[in-house]
């Protein structure tokens, strides 16, 4: 009896093949961290709905969960990105560090912005943070008053915490340092820039990175500085389906008025 072939994909072989080249791994960050960009863009932005109040923070939550299937792509994409951004910044440290173990005869450092040499560290710190992040307000596990598809005052009760606020600025500073080097690594690797552009390519990184932490933590600071109005429960959802519905809870006046 002959033993049956070992059937060969070419498709599994070249992926293997990539995965295992340095340039595979960073190539594989920079695409997963331009995902991680276009996502903090649209995420900040959202999130600005605070300053419009509660009613445009909860229709914002049920937005995203009227199309709960999208919603699920969309996460699944996100945590992908996020565990092969990990995955591959960790194993291309430790092939740097394995290089580096042979002296140097004169070390000459590539890595020269503060961004740069923060930018391993700074990863974990986002990473700490993320996890955190769920947990508080999507999850509502570590919050003190979560309440269903009520995210204006989640993010208020929550963040109204000195020590939690500054966890978030301080996450935010990280987050401005990782996506200054990061937006223009990526932009490196993948080719993208001409050596006469890369000025340009880094006074952009620097302008979308001030934009998008300086965004962020405007929600901390102006929790902090009792910016935001509190705000009665939303009415509890209804969920049919994929989609939801939720009626605003009455403001105070209609229900002073229903009482008398
Ligand atoms: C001041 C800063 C931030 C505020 C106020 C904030 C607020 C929120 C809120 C309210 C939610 C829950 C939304 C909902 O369930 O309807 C959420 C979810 C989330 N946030 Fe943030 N966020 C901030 C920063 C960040 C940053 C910097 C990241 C990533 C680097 C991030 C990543 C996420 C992710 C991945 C989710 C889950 C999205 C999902 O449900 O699919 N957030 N955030």
């Amino acid at each position: 009896m002959t033993a049956p072939a070992l059937s060969y994909n070419p498709l599994m072989y070249a992926l293997k093949h990539f995965w295992q080249s340095t340039i595979g791994k960073k190539i594989v960050m920079a695409v997963t961290g331009i995902v991680g960009i276009l996502f903090v863009i649209g995420h900040m932005s959202g999130n600005l709905l605070m300053f419009k109040g509660q009613d445009a923070m909860h229709h914002y939550a049920l937005l995203l969960r009227t199309s709960m299937p999208l919603l699920y792509v969309v996460r699944a994409v996100l945590l992908i990105s996020v565990v092969l951004h990990a995955i591959s910044a960790y194993q291309l440290t430790m092939l740097s560090r394995a290089a580096r173990s042979q002296d140097y005869v004169q070390r000459r450092p590539q890595v020269t912005t503060f961004a740069a040499r923060t930018i391993r560290w700074g990863g974990v710190l986002l990473l700490v943070f993320i996890v955190f992040h769920l947990l508080q307000l999507t999850l509502g596990v570590v919050h003190p008053d979560y309440r269903e598809l009520d995210p204006y005052h989640n993010v208020l009760s929550g963040l109204s915490n000195p020590l939690i606020a500054a966890f978030y600025v301080l996450a935010m500073l990280a987050l401005a340092l990782h996506l200054y080097h990061g937006t223009w690594a990526a932009v490196r690797t993948l080719g993208i820039a001409r050596p006469a552009t890369l000025p340009l390519k880094r006074t952009l990184a620097l302008v979308l990175a001030v934009i998008v932490a300086a965004g962020f933590m405007l929600i901390p600071l102006a929790t902090l500085g009792g910016l935001f109005p509190d705000a009665p429960p939303v009415a509890e959802p209804t969920v049919t389906g994929t989609t939801m519905t939720a009626q605003p809870a009455p403001t105070a006046s209609l229900r002073s008025r229903e009482m008398h």
